[in-house]
C-alpha cells in the first residue's frame, strides 16, 4: 500500500459545514488500533461525525455469548473526543457480520422467540449502555427491508422474533439511552422499488410509538446511477413523516459492475479482457473522469443543502480512495476512486466540489 503524505492545508471539509449539517467518515479496524495514522489525522482534521467501519458490529462486539469487546469503540470515542466530533454507532442489529452464536438455538433446536429477544436485549442494552451519552447516534437496525418480495427480509432475527423484531430493538436501545438518536438505516431506501417498503414500515412504527427518530440512507451511488431527483422525492417523503434523514454510507463508485450483462462472481479472478473493461484506471484517473466524478458530488451535496433542515449528516464511506471497500466489491481486486481524498490523502476535485457547494450557501 502505497504511503499516505500529511494532510495537506486546506479549509478543514468541517469548516464549511458549520452550522448545516454534520459531515463524517469512517475509521476501520487498523485506524482504531492505532495501526494506520494518516485515516486518523484526515477523520479528526475535515470531519464532525465518525463511524466505527467493523468494530461495533455484532460480530466484532460480542464474538461469543457474554463476551464484549470495546476496545476500538472506546478508542473512537477518544478520538472523537479530542477534535469535538460526534462518535456514531453502527450497528446493533444486522442480519450479516453476526456470529453465528447469535442465530443458533440451543441443542442444535431452532431458535425460539424467548431466547432470540433475550439476546437482542442483552446485546443491546450492553453496547448502547456502554455507550450511553458518548454515542450520540445509533444505526439500531440495519437492512431489515427485503429486495424481493413482501417488506421484511426473511432474516434470523425476523424468523425467531417474527415482525415486532425492529420495534423491540428501538424500545431496548431508547430505555439503555433516552437522550440518544435512533435510526433505521438500509440500502436503496432512495429508490422507487424499495421506497414504499421503508416509508410502509417507519410509519407503521411512528403510529406504534415507537423510538424511532432518522431514517439512516446508506447511498453507495455510482456514476450514472441514481437519478437524482428520485433521491430527492425520498428525502420529502421521509421528512413528510417527520423524521431526520442521515446519509450514512455515501460513496460514489466509478467503475462499471456488470461486465456485458453479466456479474463477475466476486469470488472470480478476472480476465485480462474483463480487467481492461471492469479495472480500467489502475494507473491513475483520468481527468475528465476526475471532473465528472466532482461534477455529480457537486450535484449530490446541492440536493443535501436544500433540504439541510431535514438532514442531520452526510457520512463517507472510506476516508480516501486506497481505504474504499469498493475495491473489492462487487468485484474483488480492483482500484476504484469513490472518495474525496485520493490514495496519498490529498484532496481530488471532489474534494473542491463539496466545499464549494457549502461555500456558495453561504
Ligand atoms: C453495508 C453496511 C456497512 C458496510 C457496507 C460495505 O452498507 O451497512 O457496514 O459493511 O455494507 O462494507
Amino acid at each position: 500500500m502505497q504511503r499516505i503524505e500529511k494532510t495537506e492545508k486546506v479549509m478543514p471539509l468541517k469548516d464549511a459545514y458549520k452550522g448545516k449539517f454534520l459531515i463524517g467518515t469512517i475509521l476501520g479496524v487498523a485506524a482504531l488500533q492505532g495501526k494506520v495514522q494518516q485515516d486518523t489525522e484526515l477523520a479528526t482534521t475535515h470531519f464532525t461525525a465518525i463511524t466505527p467501519e467493523n468494530s461495533l458490529k455484532p460480530e466484532a462486539v460480542q464474538p461469543r455469548e457474554g463476551e464484549f469487546r470495546f476496545a476500538e469503540g472506546d478508542k473512537l470515542v477518544e478520538i472523537c473526543k479530542s477534535c469535538g466530533a460526534s462518535a456514531i454507532g453502527h450497528t446493533l442489529l444486522w442480519h450479516a457480520q453476526t456470529a453465528r452464536w447469535m442465530f443458533e438455538g440451543q441443542d442444535g433446536k431452532p431458535l425460539t422467540r424467548e431466547v432470540a429477544l433475550t439476546r437482542m436485549r442483552t446485546h443491546i442494552g450492553t453496547v448502547v449502555g456502554h455507550y450511553k451519552g458518548k454515542i450520540k447516534q445509533w444505526d439500531v437496525v440495519n437492512e431489515a427491508i427485503n429486495d424481493g418480495p413482501g417488506i421484511l427480509r426473511p432474516s434470523p432475527w425476523l424468523k425467531a422474533i417474527g415482525d415486532d423484531f425492529i420495534a423491540e430493538a428501538f424500545r431496548v436501545a431508547h430505555q439503555a439511552d433516552p437522550k440518544a438518536t435512533l435510526i433505521y438505516n438500509d440500502y436503496n431506501i432512495e429508490l422507487g422499488y424499495k421506497r414504499p417498503k421503508a416509508v410502509e414500515l417507519l410509519n407503521k412504527l411512528l403510529t406504534q410509538k415507537v423510538p424511532v427518530h432518522a431514517v439512516g440512507i446508506q447511498c453507495h451511488w455510482r456514476m450514472d446511477n441514481p437519478n437524482f431527483a428520485e433521491v430527492e422525492d425520498a428525502i420529502k417523503e421521509y421528512a413528510a413523516l417527520g423524521l431526520k434523514v442521515m446519509i450514512t454510507e455515501l460513496d460514489l463508485g466509478v467503475l462499471p459492475t456488470k461486465y456485458q450483462g453479466a456479474d463477475i462472481g466476486f469470488r472470480q479472478t478476472m480476465t485480462p479482457e474483463q480487467q481492461a473493461v471492469m479495472n480500467g484506471y489502475t494507473s491513475g484517473l483520468p481527468d475528465s473522469v476526475a471532473q465528472a466524478h466532482a461534477e455529480r458530488y457537486r450535484q449530490a451535496f446541492e440536493l443535501f443543502l436544500r433540504h439541510q433542515k431535514t438532514i442531520g449528516r452526510v457520512t463517507f464511506w472510506g476516508t480516501h480512495d486506497g481505504s474504499s471497500w469498493l475495491d473489492n466489491f462487487p468485484i474483488r481486486g480492483r482500484t476504484d476512486y469513490p472518495l474525496l481524498f485520493d490514495r496519498q490523502g490529498k484532496t481530488k476535485p471532489a474534494f473542491f466540489a463539496v466545499q464549494n457547494a457549502a461555500k456558495k450557501r453561504g
